[in-house]
């Protein structure tokens, strides 16, 4: 027995109801199908299920039951016709970008992006015979000037990792269209709940579940979402011979991680948002960027494609490295760590880690300073929050 999405439900019931899959004995909570692969009646069934004669799996690298319900619920928060899901943000991101790229081909793409994905579309992808053009993404013309006339994917993510910059998204799905390139967005950092991508002009969505889906510290994950045309010519074959298929385990948690994602993001962004302006009013704190205020460099952006603010903080430490890690040692509660979205805060030093990689004139453009620091909220009480960052910017020297 399967629980269709209905359309008008609000995101917080579909996303306790969408895509259950029941089985026969009625079980309340979703099954875990852990298994390789499916069983056929007779000879004759099994040619017919490999010749897409009858709906059922086939095999688990393809698709199975738990990681359907997955995909089925985040198709219905998202508003797309198909997912796959992924074992790892990179997979997705990864999968979308070469299953419709060919030697040849061109992307552009904003050069404020996650380590990893700067190293797939700067180092892996010209290897393959794909060349990239990177670009300051805030600034629409800089996407125009780029085009070329091999351009065929554009790819970005907003707001962007660590600087909480934001890319105009139905800006640049307007001169992909008229130059037939698609777009791709990262939407980890907005989550699905503050930003539609789809509905922005957008052709494909792509998210680390590892991050506010799962959001427990548990999975390492990914999901990639469009429409079913382009699932079925780009991603279906490549999805199913490459392998990146996630684990039924690992949909399992981030079925139930998504039953609570509206609950934790909504505190989240109530934490994020008093911190940020706690932060603001410290005399150690040079700057504060937080797509919740109203100070933010991009801000009518945000009011047209955001429908909240983030979970995230961007800050840059008056006295550099050396205060950034005073800071971050001398806080109690708030752990420090390189993910984000999860239930406990957590404090990363950009600069010395996830963009460690980069050059010291490419952090520089992108506005990672020694002193930058990038706080993602918990769930805690945000008042231990408060006390935990005001007794540990006490110990850092002014
Ligand atoms: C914006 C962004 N995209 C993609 C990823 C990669 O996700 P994963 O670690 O699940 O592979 C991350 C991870 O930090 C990220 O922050």
């Amino acid at each position: 027995m399967s629980k269709t999405p209905n359309k008008n439900w609000r995101p917080a019931t579909t996303l306790v109801h969408g895509g259950t899959l029941r089985s026969q004995y009625g079980e309340m909570s979703e099954a875990i199908y852990l298994t390789q692969g499916f069983t056929y009646d007779s000879s004759e069934a099994a040619e017919a299920r490999f010749k897409g004669e009858n709906d059922g799996y086939i095999y688990a690298r393809y698709g199975s039951p738990t990681n359907d319900m997955f995909e089925k619920r985040m198709c219905a928060l998202e508003g797309a016709e198909e997912a796959r899901a992924t074992a790892s943000g990179m997979a997705a991101i990864t999968a979308a970008l070469l299953c419709q790229l060919k030697a040849g081909d061109h992307i552009v793409a904003a050069r404020a992006l996650f380590g990893s994905c700067r190293w797939v579309v700067e180092t892996l992808a010209p290897r393959y015979g794909i060349e990239c053009t990177l670009v300051d993404g805030r600034y629409l013309e800089n996407w125009e000037k780029a085009i070329q006339p091999n351009t065929k994917v554009f790819f970005l993510e907003s707001p962007t990792n660590p600087t909480l910059e934001v890319i105009d998204i139905a800006g640049v799905a307007k001169l992909a269209n008229q130059v037939g390139a698609r777009v791709v967005v990262d939407n980890v950092f907005a989550t699905p709940l503050f930003q539609k991508p789809l509905e922005l002009g957008a052709h494909v969505v792509v998210y680390s579940a590892t991050k506010h889906i799962d959001g427990q510290g548990r999975s390492l994950a990914g999901v990639i979402l469009s429409d079913k045309e382009w699932v079925t010519e780009h991603l279906q074959d490549y999805y199913r011979h490459t392998g990146p298929a996630m684990s039924p385990f690992t949909a399992w948690t981030l079925i139930k991680g998504l039953e609570t994602l509206p609950i934790r993001v909504k505190q989240q962004t109530e934490n994020a948002t008093r911190i940020a302006e706690f932060l603001a009013d410290q005399g150690k704190i040079a700057k504060v960027i937080y797509p919740g205020r109203k100070d933010h460099p991009q801000a009518d952006i945000i009011a047209k494609q955001m429908t909240g603010g983030s979970t995230l903080v961007a800050f840059e430490m008056k006295g550099g490295k050396e205060a950034a890690f005073k800071l971050q040692n001398a806080l109690d509660v708030v752990t420090i760590s390189n993910n984000l979205g999860d239930t406990r805060s957590i404090i990363t030093h950009p600069a010395t880690t996830t963009h460690k990689n980069l050059t010291d004139e490419a952090r520089a453009e992108l506005g990672i300073s020694p002193g930058t620091v990038r706080f993602s909220a918990g769930i805690e009480d945000v008042d231990d929050l408060l006390e935990d960052f005001a007794q540990a910017l006490a110990k850092v020297s002014a």
